[in-house]
């Protein structure tokens, strides 16, 4: 009895000392990093690309299970690249998640949690922010918060809003939406989206009464709903981590304010985007009126997102969140968590969209030629994510099977490519070793 206790505990702790050193090495790595930082006002590099990247048709998609569903056989040998979300906490994040201030934040008495809203919203230049478990709340809470039952959003049809909240804005809110068709780089088309925008009889008559612009001439009409908001995404996940085009949100800035419409960015990676543009979060998120982030992601945090905003909208939010059960007391540990994750955001992010770039690059050379027709990684804009395209006879199955042969998780996006997202759980060693596995699957072609 007495030997098999003794053995389980040395077990045990060898275990513990295994996921410590583990822990510390990645602490190590995240909060270490030398990276030099240097967001300037420079040039906007991508002007409306016409770069093809193939967007695949609804009928690909509808063969492909949710790739949010897909079970994995992880094992600590693992090199995770399903999403950016699975990374684990490293140890200044737990330390800070211990000493956390805490009260209870339904009475506004959690200081960790408030600091975190007013130093989001001051990052953000907005007016107020607030604290919520998930993107998927915060995006929710942002859509109740602008819009009334019975109105209406303008949203991309593989925005992560539409396509991959459950619809919850017309489940649990009684909104509804006109889809657009998404480009390549992540945008609508303008010329769409003005030609979306339906408009309730009352509200026609009041805009024409404020404004001489000929170009409101939408008709008044019982049968619509009134739109009250666009929704867009930065970076877009499902275009495969596109950063928006500058030029492209501030025409979309630039008509809403024309017609009277509020602009929502869901900007779960949003440090991704502006670290893409050159450019810092402040600056893009001044092309909408309230934006989303999540902690979760690339920043490494384990639980939370940040709507900011006008004060207004965010005691809307803050009210409605409520109702949903999301008011939460001592989030404060939380919160602490999310503020690591800030200190450290931009040299993680860059870090990975290196990462990303080197392992687009090593998949592309170590490639024969006579299959780059048939498996490839996209290396243009890349951010944090790499795309890995089957096609030809090389299907996404055989592919993936091989990568969790070998201990390597990706995400089967659809039926053409994999998803491969950089994080900071992975290093520089794991690349060589995905890309022998890799260099195994091509050569057995
Ligand atoms: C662009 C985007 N928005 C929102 C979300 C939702 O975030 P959460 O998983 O925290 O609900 C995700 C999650 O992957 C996302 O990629």
């Amino acid at each position: 009895m007495l030997s098999v206790s003794v053995s389980t505990c040395v077990m045990r702790s060898k275990v513990v000392a295994r996921m410590s050193s583990k822990l510390l090495r990645t602490a190590i790595s995240h909060h270490f990093s030398t990276t030099s930082l240097h967001f300037s006002a420079a040039s906007f590099r991508r002007a409306f690309s016409t770069r093809m990247t193939v967007v695949p048709k609804s009928t690909d998609l509808l063969d492909t299970p949710s790739a949010y569903t897909q079970k994995s056989n992880k094992t600590h040998k693992s090199i995770d690249l399903r999403s950016d979300t699975v990374t684990v906490p490293s140890m200044e994040m737990r330390k800070a998640m211990a000493e956390a201030i805490v009260g209870d934040d339904v009475y506004g008495e959690d200081l960790t949690t408030s600091r975190l809203e007013q130093r989001c919203a001051e990052l953000f230049g907005k007016e107020a922010g607030l604290f919520v478990v998930s993107g998927t709340m915060g995006n929710l809470l942002a859509i109740m918060a602008h819009c009334k039952r019975g109105e209406e959003i303008i949203v991309g049809r593989y925005n992560h809003i539409h396509r991959w909240e459950q619809g919850n804005y017309a489940q649990l809110a009684g909104i509804s939406a006109t889809t657009l068709e998404v480009k390549p780089d992540g945008t609508m088309d303008l010329d769409d989206i003005e030609e979306a925008i339906r408009v309730k009889g009352g509200y026609v008559e009041k805009m024409r009464e404020e404004s001489d612009d000929s170009e409101v001439t939408s008709i008044p009409d019982c049968h619509m709903p009134a739109t009250k908001l666009i929704c867009i995404e930065n970076t877009h996940n499902y275009t495969g981590g596109k950063a928006l085009p500058v030029e492209w949100m501030e025409g979309v800035k630039r008509l809403a304010q024309r017609r009277n419409l509020q602009v929502h960015m869901d900007g779960a990676r949003i440090y991704n985007a502006a670290i893409a543009s050159n450019i810092t979060v402040k600056q893009i998120a001044s092309y909408a009126d309230t934006v989303q982030m999540c902690f979760s992601k690339g920043l490494g945090a384990p639980i939370g997102s940040i709507i900011v905003g006008p004060k207004d909208f965010i005691e809307r939010a803050r009210h409605v969140r409520k109702a949903m059960g999301g008011g939460w007391r001592q989030s404060g540990v939380i919160a602490a968590a999310a503020h690591v994750s800030l200190d450290h955001a931009e040299a993680t992010i860059r870090a990975d969209h290196e990462r990303a770039k080197k392992l687009a690059k090593m998949i592309n050379e170590a490639t024969p030629d006579a299959l780059r027709k048939k498996v490839y990684a996209k290396e243009e804009d890349i951010t944090n994510m790499v795309l890995l395209h089957c096609e030809n006879g090389v299907t996404v199955q055989q592919m993936n099977d091989h990568l969790q042969k070998h201990d390597i998780l990706a995400m089967t996006f659809d039926a053409k490519r994999i998803r491969m997202v950089l994080n900071w759980n992975v290093c520089d060693e794991n690349l060589d070793t995905i890309v022998n596995v890799y260099k195994k699957f091509v050569e057995s072609l």
